[in-house]
């Protein structure tokens, strides 16, 4: 890989981290398998290691996520909490024993290894024997104040038994178990709500819940395993530790494993994972420690994870069942999904019955036939999937799956047209089947549910089952025709069946009307990514809301006729340049005429870059410009705005009104004393400036606060000013 190439991809892969950082640590609701995020972050340490020149301090790599959320205090821990290295193999475990007794100079080393809790880190202080604080890990040395919260866990002591030290911060993981989980899910299914994924993600959403009544009704729990500041010093060891926290009488786990020497500590982790699926808790992993406190301390520890400890993550679960078919979804998008009709299987605590099968390509890839034994992987976060077939088991006479053949070239749900499209994958590019009547039922309610979801318009109440039976009455066509559907009419849907009818009742409609009233007031970023524009994704909505002040405006965008217009002078461009590899000029002649016209298209091109889309970010690419285009000019876009205009709504922008900041740009570094960082980029937004994420020449200002590290370097280099947080308020006032 080139320098070039290496430094698109890190940037790419940044970007790619930062966002499931954001689904993870801040909303709960990952999108990928832990698997695959900690591939990607493998990728980018590898390609930071082999091109130290795009190392930055702001990498992903460099620090540990962020749980900080609006709407809670933030307080600085007293001893940093930091994460762990994982690891998927064996030979890696041996070679964290091999570097630790390298560094101690001694190769009898005692460990722990304990069970890794699939929860919520959180650090308890206890001063003279009393609960006095919760603190999430935030972003590893300040976290959100969760105190209230942690309260409300019944299995909490809020005072120590025994002698206890003058202060100590006590750490572990908040969680809920499977049958909280299920029972929470089951309340939220029955109310229309979205489900949560997994426990951890519901204990996740809980404990960022401002209301404490609410977080009171849903059972947490809590284990602890390790310790943080503590004065004066009461253990020599983890061992010591542990007994410790038991005779305070704290929640601890069921078992740790004192070993000695690695091959002791390999043997624990299997016997770990034989015993870890009867504990109340989820396990992922287990995690190896060096014993001795006396050791950690000498070891010491990067930014980021300690050199002490590592974590092991087991293999997802697997089971074999049989496919007795493969049915087909239809997505919002009409894209049709082959989807694995299984012999019901108990994979990692519960009955699977149903798995994705991805694509076609996928199935034929793996030769996956209807009536093969298959078999499936659970991996935590995600739907089960089939991971493959055993065809040297398979019946005579099993066919190659034909999607398209298995509907009958026809969509399954509506009966119209199908053709194929470009998809992308989790492998790139790949091909897939479509729909393509825009008002397909499954469309409908997908789009409807969408709408509704939380990361949408926040409509709870109008999950997937509700939306599926307003589209089957007819009550709605385009998703914002739930506006115009009767609170009487919601309260009496039926979403049983004629034989055993379930009214959806007035409690529950009442909550849809609430939350669908509180939508109108959201801003045109919510609104234009709940309708669901193809290629329009959250980042992107919130790029155009900046841009642009209503739909009317969007819908006749001079930015995005801007942006395919450079694309097409681009284009041009390269086809025009007499050296182009596509088209060379053959004359001489030829080459005088073309670099002439080259010569016209350049000042074009830099003068759009410099006027309308100064400024403007990749994400709005031609492609989005299209689709956007495309979108608003269809029958049924047009239809949609119609409506929004009759119901009274008319989303606004997030465009920067002139303001003190108007025309300047900030970069933003260290920790400011009272402002988190969102907030201090809100305000520069607000008054008109811009926010960037690195020193240049062109930078007005770099708002520095504790601990800034190499952009205020920089920023002194070049002669960029510095300003702090007291300095930035006024400035603003
Ligand atoms: S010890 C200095 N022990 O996993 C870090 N952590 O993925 C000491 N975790 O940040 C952490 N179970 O929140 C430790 N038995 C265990 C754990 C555990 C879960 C969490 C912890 C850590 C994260 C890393």
């Amino acid at each position: 890989m080139s320098p070039a190439e290496a430094q698109i991809r890190i940037a790419d892969l940044r970007t790619q981290v930062a966002q499931h950082d954001e689904l993870y640590y801040r909303r709960a609701t990952p999108e990928i398998t832990d698997f695959g995020y900690d591939t990607l972050k493998r990728e980018l340490a590898g390609l930071e290691a082999q091109f130290p020149l795009f190392a930055s301090a702001d990498s992903p790599t460099q620090r540990v996520g962020d749980d900080r959320v609006q709407g809670f205090v933030e307080i600085a821990h007293r001893q940093k909490m930091l994460s762990l290295d994982n690891t998927y193999n064996e030979a890696e475990v041996r070679a964290f024993h091999t570097r630790l007794a390298k560094l101690l100079e001694s190769d009898d080393l005692r460990y722990t290894v304990e069970p890794k809790i699939d929860g919520l880190a959180v650090s308890l202080t206890y001063e003279e024997g009393k609960l006095v604080r919760a603190v999430t890990r935030g972003k590893g040395d300040r976290g959100d104040d969760v105190t209230a919260n942690v309260r409300t866990i019944r299995s909490l002591p809020h005072t120590l038994h025994g002698a206890a030290p003058r202060v100590v911060e006590i750490r572990g993981e908040i969680y809920l178990t499977a049958a909280e989980f299920e029972r929470i899910n089951a309340e939220r299914a029955a109310a229309g709500e979205d489900l949560y994924a997994n426990p951890r993600n519901l204990a996740a959403g809980t404990i960022k819940q401002l209301d404490t009544a609410e977080v009171a009704k849903r059972k947490l729990e809590i284990v602890l395993y390790s310790l943080g500041y503590c004065e004066p010093a009461v253990v020599a060891s983890q061992t010591e530790l542990h007994e410790k926290l038991r005779a305070w009488r704290l929640p601890v786990v069921e078992k740790i494993w004192p070993v000695r020497g690695i091959d002791a500590a390999w043997a624990a982790i299997g016997e770990l994972d034989a015993l870890r699926r009867s504990f109340a808790y989820g396990t992922d992993g287990a995690v190896v420690k060096l014993d001795a406190m006396a050791q950690q301390r000498e070891v010491g520890a990067t930014d980021k994870a300690p050199r002490w400890a590592i974590a092991y993550k087991y293999k997802p679960d697997t089971a074999r069942t049989r496919l007795r078919a493969i049915t087909i979804q239809v997505g919002k998008t009409g894209i049709l999904s082959p989807v694995a009709e299984l012999d019901p299987v108990v994979l990692a605590g519960s009955t699977v019955r149903r798995a994705t099968l991805h694509n076609e390509d996928e199935i034929r890839r793996k030769d996956i036939r209807v009536g093969d034994l298959v078999e499936i992987e659970k991996a935590g976060e995600v739907i089960p999937a089939v991971l493959k077939s055993f065809p040297e088991e398979r019946l005579a006479g099993a066919a190659e799956f034909d999607l398209s053949a298995a509907v009958g070239g026809k969509c399954p749900v509506c009966v119209g047209k199908i053709a194929r499209v470009e998809v992308d994958t989790e492998s790139g590019v790949g091909a897939a089947w479509k729909c393509q009547n825009y008002d397909c039922r499954a469309q409908r309610a997908g789009r409807l549910t969408f709408f509704c979801s939380r990361r949408a318009l926040a409509i709870d109440g109008a999950g997937e089952i509700v939306a599926a039976k307003l589209v089957e009455l007819d009550l709605v066509r385009d998703p914002p025709d739930i506006f115009d559907v009767a609170l009487e009419t919601l309260a009496t849907l039926n979403l049983g069946t004629t034989e055993e009818p379930r009214t959806f009742g007035e409690k529950n409609a009442t909550k849809i009307v609430a939350a669908r009233e509180a939508a109108r007031a959201l801003p045109l970023e919510k609104w234009l990514y709940a309708l669901s524009v193809p290629d329009v994704g959250e980042s992107t909505a919130r790029e155009l809301a900046k841009r642009h002040r209503s739909f009317a405006e969007l819908a006749d965008s001079t930015l995005l006729r801007a942006v395919l217009k450079k694309a097409e002078l681009v284009e041009r461009r390269e086809l025009e340049a007499p050296a182009s590899r596509k088209n060379p000029a053959k004359t001489d002649e030829e080459k005088v005429r073309r670099k002439e016209l080259c010569a016209q298209l350049d000042p074009e091109i830099a003068a759009l870059d410099a006027g309308p889309l100064a400024g403007v970010p990749s994400e709005i690419g031609p492609a989005v410009a299209a689709s956007a285009r495309e979108f608003f000019a269809s029958e049924h876009g047009r239809r949609l705005l119609v409506k929004l205009r009759a119901l009274g709504i008319d989303p606004q922008g997030t465009v920067a009104a002139a303001g003190v900041f108007t025309g300047k740009t900030f970069v933003l570094t260290g920790t400011l004393p009272t402002l988190k960082r969102e907030d201090a980029e809100q305000k520069i937004l607000a008054a008109g400036g811009k926010v960037s994420g690195s020193v240049s020449k062109k930078t007005s200002y770099v708002l520095a606060g504790a601990d800034a590290g190499s952009k205020l370097e920089k920023a002194q280099a070049i002669g960029v000013p510095v300003i702090n947080e007291a300095e930035f308020l006024k400035m603003l006032s």
